[in-house]
């Protein structure tokens, strides 16, 4: 039988730069997917864009940099309030944030 779950208490991400509510207990790529994103990440050669595949943890398609850490699979990281989030163009690279 299907239960209703609870949301958690809303609070606030950036994403490149823009604020974005969302609910604890979301993952990052859900708050987005509920925002109408599909594209996280671009790749490496082509610069294609990547999103929400196996919503597992397993396909790495859903990376995005996370507070300054590249490689972030969104589907497993739930949000926390004043996170950081960019998209990820191929790898990605590291940065310092304050
Ligand atoms: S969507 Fe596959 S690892 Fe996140």
């Amino acid at each position: 039988m299907w239960q209703a779950v609870a949301r958690g208490p809303e609070v606030e991400i950036v994403v490149d730069g823009r604020p974005v509510r969302v609910f604890e207990g979301e993952t990052v790529a859900a708050a987005l997917l509920a925002e109408g994103r599909r594209a996280l990440r671009t790749t490496d050669l082509r610069g294609e864009p990547r999103g929400l595949y196996c919503g597992i943890g397993v396909c790495f398609d859903c990376v995005m940099t996370i507070d300054g850490q590249p490689g972030v699979r969104t589907c497993q990281t739930p949000v926390r309030d004043g996170m950081r989030v960019e998209t990820q163009a191929g790898v990605g690279t590291w940065r310092v944030v304050s």
